[in-house]
């Protein structure tokens, strides 16, 4: 069991395989403190973590100081007002208009396994050891009952946590910020690491110390983002790539949030994570429970490598559902930046018959097959084929597709209206926009407001009409633009500040209908490239498209930092032309097949129009994935060295779970006059055993090519590559 109770203590212990979680009672009035978070400990007699032998004493004996006290008390899950002066997790308005909000414990519930969370995605228990503790607080003068979460996931060290925010009386409460967790940490120094960007410039790692104040992320979006993303570790002074105390949180969510961390007067650091709260506000009437998202915390003692190796196990067990949770998928081409909006069927079929020749398995056919839509201005939100491009419609096309033995894919992008569209013209209020002001434009199209049934609906019976229409295999997600000019049309003025959740809801709605309609559908999501991958998305759709930057040099760092979090087999990577559309760069073609490989893998170019002799390499390109992807799919990833930190050369590896085989990909990024071989230290292989370098007569041990190193030699050019596969011998 990974949750106990000492009763004497009035401690709460919370163990995983490697970690242990600490919150204790204090004083007569029952406040809820944080003891202790990090490597598991046995000892459960830790009362003395509750400093209360310092100055302040607790209220009980020194009334006189109670704000002394509650300004340093490192509390599990602080309120605003009463005198802890720094960030709370709760803020609520009662209906007088005041803001004081105080918890006490009031009991507590252990239980197997793990409930849902109403409309949130969210992790499940699946197999292996879970059990949930659910403590309840109340603040008797607001009648407010607050449900603290705790799901212990032992085997891959995740706790995930989240709120219930109950009224119990009769009047209404206005929350104005609810997080999902909260951490009382230590006064250790440490740094922070989080993932930032831009449009084609996706989770780039940074790193910084923490100062005295406030520091974090946002995004008011109403997506997660390209510029920063729902995670944020903690460092412990010294921790590196391999080794030292690493913490990470991140948020089962793809809207608002706010990630920060506060170092207060006393150096002791508050970790919050949740929905952001500018954007955020909740009437909460008399009888109704509000449910915050989902927060994945972990500690790892092995520096990121351990965080990393975590968040991997957990997402692919207790996130990642449906039919190709654990498959393969199909390798697919998708005709974006081979035509643009510019095809009709004899284009689409003409890339499919030569696509399927080389081994490609699936056509997706992507934006500008509905409405009038011929550029990016018009027909979002007309979910009818156009016939003038899919002549004979699209039921004939799939057909045609099918019988080359090919599957089929669609796009849509089911939040958006064009202000040129049919559904615009027939439903203007529809849109996201506050009325009487035009709303701001983005990529010259409009956000849905999806807080409104009708309009999930709406969206709904036009989507599954295509869908039932024709053969159609897999659904691309898409979602071009930010939200903006927040306003419904449909809901009450005090109901406003609840809109970018309510969006959410529905989205989540909307795309939770589409996996149970049609479980055989694979669904990739994709925010203009990667600016919504994010665990949320990761628990509709297995892949998500990473970015728009198909550079194999650019995707290096992209994919690193997505990688950090997210496995191999969730990051949508495919082959696309050179120069590239993003960045301009040529690459050799081999490259691009070895970046793409570490992600599901696919091809995004005009296969008919490519050069002869990259054309040629299609197939073994296909040989490679269907020789590797299981192992990278599911085997354990290691980040060996970084280009962005080295500006050389980049390389990672993934391990099988029996240690039996190993695949290390490196990319030289720039070759040089007198550079000469390297020795990598490679990671996660069996010291004891023998691995012979496939294609080579050499055999070393594990111990060797982990402390010694596997020497690569100079490869002579920029941006060039090779796959090493290790085989026991
Ligand atoms: C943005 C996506 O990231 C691209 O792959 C493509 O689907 C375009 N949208 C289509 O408009």
């Amino acid at each position: 069991m990974g949750i106990t109770y000492f009763e004497q203590d009035r401690i709460f212990k919370l163990d995983t395989m490697h970690t242990s979680y600490l919150i204790g009672l204090a004083d007569e009035e029952n406040f809820l403190g944080h003891l202790f978070y990090g490597r598991r400990i046995a000892e459960h007699g830790l009362a003395c973590f509750l400093r209360t032998e310092e100055k302040p004493f607790v209220p009980s004996k020194n009334e006189r100081e109670r704000i002394s006290f509650l300004d340093a008390f490192p509390m599990e899950y602080p309120t605003h007002g009463i005198g802890d002066y720094r960030e709370a997790a709760l803020r609520v308005r009662s209906k007088d208009g005041h803001r004081v909000c105080s918890l006490s414990y009031v009991s507590h519930v252990i239980f197997q396994g793990k409930k849902k969370i109403p409309g949130l995605p969210a992790s499940f228990a699946g197999e292996g050891n879970c059990s949930t503790l659910e403590i309840t607080c109340r603040d008797p003068h607001l009648n407010l009952t607050v449900v603290l979460s705790y799901s212990v996931f032992e085997e891959t060290d995740v706790i995930a946590r989240h709120v219930e925010i109950e009224n119990e009386g009769e009047d209404i409460v206005i929350l104005e910020k609810a997080a999902s967790m909260s951490l009382d940490m230590d006064n250790r120094p440490f740094e922070a690491l989080t993932l930032h960007g831009s449009w084609a410039r996706e989770r780039h790692a940074e790193r910084r110390k923490l100062g005295t104040g406030y520091q974090g992320i946002t995004s008011r979006r109403g997506e997660s983002g390209h510029q920063d993303h729902p995670f944020m570790a903690l460092l412990a002074e010294g921790a590196t790539r391999e080794s030292g105390d690493v913490y990470g949180v991140q948020l089962v969510y793809s809207g608002n949030y706010d990630i920060h961390a506060e170092v207060s007067q006393f150096a002791s650091v508050r970790w919050q994570a949740g929905l952001e709260d500018e954007d955020f506000c909740w009437m909460l009437e008399p009888g109704q429970r509000f449910y915050t998202p989902e927060a994945l915390l972990t500690f790892s003692h092995t520096g990121l490598d351990g965080m990393t190796k975590n968040y991997h196990s957990f997402i692919r067990q207790h996130i990642i559902r449906g039919k190709y949770k654990d498959r393969k998928r199909p390798i697919l081409i998708n005709n974006w930046e081979a035509t643009y909006f510019d095809f009709d069927t004899k284009k689409l079929l003409s890339i499919a018959e030569e696509a399927s020749k080389l081994g490609i398995e699936m056509l997706v056919m992507d934006d500008g097959w509905f409405g009038k839509r011929n550029w990016d201005d018009s027909s979002l939100g007309d979910w009818q084929v156009n016939e003038e491009k899919l002549q004979g419609g699209l039921s004939a096309l799939v057909e045609e597709v099918n019988k080359l033995g090919m599957k089929f894919g669609i796009w849509f992008e089911p939040e958006m209206i064009s202000p040129d569209s049919d559904l615009y013209r027939t439903h203007p209020d529809w849109a996201i926009a506050v009325p009487g002001r035009a709303p701001g434009m983005a990529r010259a199209q409009l956000v849905l407001d999806f807080s409104r049934p009708e309009v999930v609906d709406g969206i709904w019976k036009q989507m599954e009409a295509v869908l039932e229409s024709a053969n159609i295999e897999y659904v691309k997600w898409d979602m071009n633009r930010p939200l903006s000019d927040l306003g419904s049309s449909a809901l009450p003025p005090e109901r406003q500040g609840e809109l970018a959740h309510r969006y959410m809801l529905g989205v989540y709605e909307l795309q939770e209908r589409l996996v149970t309609r049609f479980p055989d559908i694979l669904l990739e999501n994709c925010s203009g490239g990667g600016a919504r991958f994010d665990a949320g998305m990761l628990y509709y759709s297995p892949q998500i498209w990473c970015s728009d930057d198909t550079d194999a040099i650019e995707r290096l760092a992209i994919q690193e930092g997505t990688a950090m979090l997210y496995p191999l087999s969730t990051m949508g990577a495919h082959v696309s032309d050179c120069p590239n559309h993003a960045v301009g760069r040529t690459t050799p073609f081999e490259t691009r097949g070895y970046v793409a490989l570490a992600g599901t893998f696919g091809y995004e170019l005009d296969v008919t129009r490519i050069p002869e002799e990259d054309r040629a390499q299609i197939p073994d390109q296909i040989a490679l994935y269907h020789k590797y992807n299981d192992l990278i799919r599911q085997g354990e990833y290691y980040r060996i060295a970084s280009a962005s930190e080295n500006h050389l050369y980049d390389c990672w590896q993934v391990v099988s779970a029996d240690q039996k085989e190993s695949l290390v990909t490196w990319i030289q990024v720039l070759g040089g006059a007198g550079r000469r071989s390297r020795f990598v230290r490679l990671k996660g292989l069996a010291p004891e055993k023998r691995y012979r370098v496939e294609g080579e007569e050499r055999t070393f041990s594990g111990d060797s090519l982990m402390y010694a190193g596997l020497q690569i030699p100079d490869l002579k050019g920029d941006f060039v590559g090779k796959l090493i596969h290790l085989v026991q011998v």
